[in-house]
């Protein structure tokens, strides 16, 4: 009989893919099968987020939680940002942890299970050439890493502390693994980096043929049978005009970009060193707009950085408005430790902070309820990628837009047209039409 492996994900997509190599790994080279019941389980993984200080706090309890339901002799095992940056402080504050293995060392999952509170956490350990076992979560969509780390230095940020200098995966790689998932049924892919389009700037090889971000995509497209591209994140500050016209013009990428905007003030963003200005960043908005009308953009922003006044906020909330965000993640500032912010002074009041967000948020609602409007009646088509459970199936149109309709399994992995009848805030209903 096989093991049992139990595998809880937090954090972003990247994490989403690191968790799939580490089952491919643990299937093909240690026996193990996943399970979603974790008193039955041989090994125990939580995949760790590090970049607020909540997911941290809900890791130890967590910890805790499992330890006690755990079957006996079954290993625990904490991966990811938070094993990176905590290393074996994690072992001592819960001993019963067998290992802890970095968000830039899941290559080396085996060798950890295999030693006594082994901690890996290089954060200069080069995988950006290893050779993954093949797992993935959906048969309908590939995650393809592009690239490992990251090379900015925004001042709020741990991530390039957790997962160390930005390398390129090869191009030739990359090609190889999007051949094999169309190979195997899936018509998208989705590229995740931290920042897409600085792709290319260093490899492991310094021969390696200099292959920038639009040229990998110009590539990526010609693979038959792909159908879509996706990818996340961008960073506005490499938003050239070429990779903007390639974006819009090559039909094989889906029309939804996400720009994280952190902040609308020329001057906080000069603070978090994010190298743009919100001319340049309502600039690019502007020229993605014009060579592609029917973009949906979705954004990150941060409120409350140290030294962000009324003025400033403001200036976040103008640019909401100018640009009219079809999707918005925010967050309240979250002092980190490795980072350079973590020293300002300048500290916004709590509450301060948490009645930004708030305005932001329900402006944001109104911005929504108004532009989703738009969508009713008509017609898109959608890639059907999950099964919910009131027989409902659910996919995304080509500008990500969520859609769900009365249907069942056969719908998925198949593009059909639907007219949306329904509007919802995330989701909205539909019907088949031929
Ligand atoms: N490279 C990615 C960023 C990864 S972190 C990108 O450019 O999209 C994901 C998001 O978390 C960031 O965009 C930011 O909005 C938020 N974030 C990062 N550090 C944070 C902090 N210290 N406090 C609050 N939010 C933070
Ligand atoms: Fe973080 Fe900025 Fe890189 S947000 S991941 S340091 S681009």
């Amino acid at each position: 009989m096989s093991k049992k492996l139990f595998i809880e994900t937090l954090g972003c997509a990247m994490n989403t893919r690191d968790s799939e190599h580490m089952i491919a790994q643990l299937k093909e080279r240690e026996g193990y099968d996943t399970t979603t019941d974790l008193k039955e389980a041989d090994l125990i993984l939580i995949n760790t987020c590090s970049v607020r200080e909540k997911p941290v706090q809900k890791l130890f309890s967590e910890l805790g939680a499992f330890n006690k339901k755990k079957k006996e002799g079954a290993k625990i095992g904490v991966c990811g940002c938070t094993a990176s940056h905590l290393g074996d402080e994690i072992i001592k504050r819960a001993p019963y942890v067998s290992f802890v293995l970095g968000a830039r060392n899941v290559s080396k999952i085996s060798e950890v299970l295999h030693k006594d509170k082994a901690v890996e956490i290089d954060i200069n350990y080069d995988e950006s050439e290893f050779a993954f076992d093949d797992f993935r979560t959906s048969p309908y969509k590939a995650y393809i890493n592009i690239s490992i780390g990251c090379d900015k230095k925004c001042t709020f940020c741990i991530v390039p502390k957790t997962r160390g200098e930005e390398i390129s995966i090869p191009d030739e790689l990359i090609i190889q693994e999007a051949q094999k998932a169309v190979d195997t049924g899936a018509k998208e892919i989705f590229l995740l980096g931290q920042n897409v389009n600085n792709y290319g700037r260093r490899f492991s090889d310094s021969e390696h043929e200099k292959v920038n971000f639009t040229k990998l995509l110009r590539r990526l497209s010609k693979i038959e049978g792909l159908e879509r591209i996706r990818f996340t994140s961008p960073h506005p500050f490499h938003m050239d005009d070429e990779f903007i016209e390639e974006f819009a013009s090559n039909p094989k990428i889906c029309k939804s970009m996400h720009m994280p905007l952190q902040s609308g003030s020329t001057k906080v963003l000069k603070d978090m060193k994010r190298g743009y200005t919100k001319e340049w960043f309502l600039n690019r908005v502007e020229k993605l707009r014009k060579e592609c009308p029917d973009v949906s953009i979705s954004t990150d922003i941060i409120v409350a950085f140290p030294g962000e006044s009324e003025e400033d906020f403001e200036d976040t909330l103008d640019v909401m408005k100018q640009v009219e965000f079809d999707q918005i993640f925010s967050f309240k500032y979250s002092a980190r430790p490795h980072t350079e912010a973590e020293h300002f002074t300048n500290v916004v009041d709590e509450e301060i902070g948490s009645a930004r967000l708030s305005h932001l948020q329900s402006m944001q609602t109104e911005i929504i309820d108004k532009n989703m409007q738009k969508h009713l009646g008509k017609t898109y088509e959608v890639y059907f990628e999950d099964l919910n459970r009131d027989n409902y199936v659910s996919g995304r149109t080509n500008a990500n837009l969520v859609v769900k309709v009365k249907g069942s399994e056969e719908l998925l992995g198949k593009f059909k047209n639907v007219k949306i009848t329904q509007i919802g805030r995330t989701i909205c209903t539909g019907e088949i039409v031929e």
